[in-house]
């Protein structure tokens, strides 16, 4: 595994290491680990390592993301004797790296922590960035911790056998993330889009290692969110809306973040921020993966759900927005521009 970069995260270091499968699921030395996993990546995890292991598997699934599981992963650790150095190795996708994370936070006031990220959406986004956590209450992610992960472990071949739909989960993701701060990751999902959807392992390769550098770079240079790091927010405003309105499961998250960065360049271009042509470019490159640019959602529902939403100031939505690709920034906007591009 010698190719890695170190990030340093406020307090925290995270060493970012692209490699096999294999290498991915390799113990740091002198540690003992309980794996963490869940029903569907739990045969693969078995097949390459090739002997029984100490492992915790959940039902695959959102569902999974709850107190009792985090119960069941830290009475695992004290059946196996594990101590604030050992670790906790989480082999999966967002749900089980954001579990991982928050167990290792908690075990023994924090033990030590390696994500192997099993979805592209994982590896690109939710694996890096130090939140932790679980639903509660009906609410997402309402509890959890800040603990970023010692090594991250981003190995592209485990996105061979990621289903469709969560593979074009991740990829709203890695297009979000292009249209922040990486023309060249651009013109690559624009030129290489049938490569991208046989999942070429030198197109998976590239395009992950770049899609993470963003947030690499966004995360490590503000923390704690306090200005840019909400930029990754983009089209989630939406996308959130859109996933409440049409019923959880109806869009993959992907999806309806596609559909949310159409809406938001939309909106930009309604307020002056930026020209058509960069509306058009967007739809272009949405379309040519596959995404649905218009939600069929009633606009008042859409527009009703968004103001629920939890990223609120002062009563009002804030909305990321973009004066053209790389240029990013957060406004409040008028009720009557947010519904004008709701459809
Ligand atoms: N902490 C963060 O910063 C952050 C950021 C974004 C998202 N998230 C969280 O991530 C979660 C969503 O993550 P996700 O989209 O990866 O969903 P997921 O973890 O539910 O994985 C999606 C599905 O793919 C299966 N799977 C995983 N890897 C596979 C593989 N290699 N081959 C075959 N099947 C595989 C899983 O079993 C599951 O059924 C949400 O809970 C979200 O809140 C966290």
């Amino acid at each position: 595994m010698s190719d890695f970069k170190t990030y340093h995260l406020g307090e925290y270091t995270c060493r970012v290491t692209f490699c096999t499968p294999a290498e991915a699921l390799q113990v740091p030395a002198q540690k003992k680990a309980l794996y963490i996993s869940d029903s569907n990546v739990l045969p693969q995890l078995q097949a390459i390592v090739g002997q029984p292991l100490p492992v915790v598997a959940f039902k695959a699934g959102e569902e999974a993301k709850i107190w009792s599981n985090i119960e069941l992963a830290l009475m695992r650790g004290f059946d196996l004797g594990l101590g604030r150095d050992d670790c906790m190795v989480g082999v999966g996708g967002g749900v089980v790296c954001d579990m991982t994370a928050f167990a290792a936070s908690l075990y023994m006031r924090g033990c030590t922590l390696v994500l192997a990220p099993t979805t592209l959406l994982a590896m690109v986004d939710a694996a890096f960035g130090g939140k932790t956590g679980i639903n509660f209450g009906g609410y997402k992610n309402m509890v959890g911790t800040f603990y970023p992960s010692s090594e991250l472990r981003i190995a592209p071949g485990f996105l061979s056998t990621l289903p469709e739909r969560e593979f074009r989960s991740g990829l709203g993701e890695v297009i979000k993330h292009a249209m922040l701060d990486d023309p060249e990751l651009w013109t690559f999902l624009h030129d290489s889009a049938r490569s991208i959807q046989s999942r070429d392992m030198a197109a998976m390769e590239y395009m992950v290692r770049r899609s993470f550098d963003v947030k690499g770079r966004v995360v490590e240079a503000d923390l704690r969110e306090e200005n840019i790091r909400a930029h990754l927010n983009l089209g989630h405003t939406f996308a959130h809306a859109l996933e409440a309105v049409a019923g959880f499961g109806l869009w993959s998250h992907g999806e309806a973040v596609a559909w949310g960065l159409h809406a938001a360049v939309r909106l930009s271009h309604r307020l002056g921020l930026c020209p058509k042509s960069w509306v058009s470019e967007v739809e272009q490159l949405l379309q040519l993966h596959g995404y649905r640019t218009q939600s069929g959602e009633n606009p008042a529902a859409l527009l009703h759900a968004m103001k629920q939403d939890k990223k609120k100031k002062a009563g009002q939505v804030r909305f990321v927005l973009q004066e053209g690709p790389c240029k990013t920034l957060l406004r409040t906007v008028a009720e009557e521009d947010v519904l004008a591009v709701l459809d």
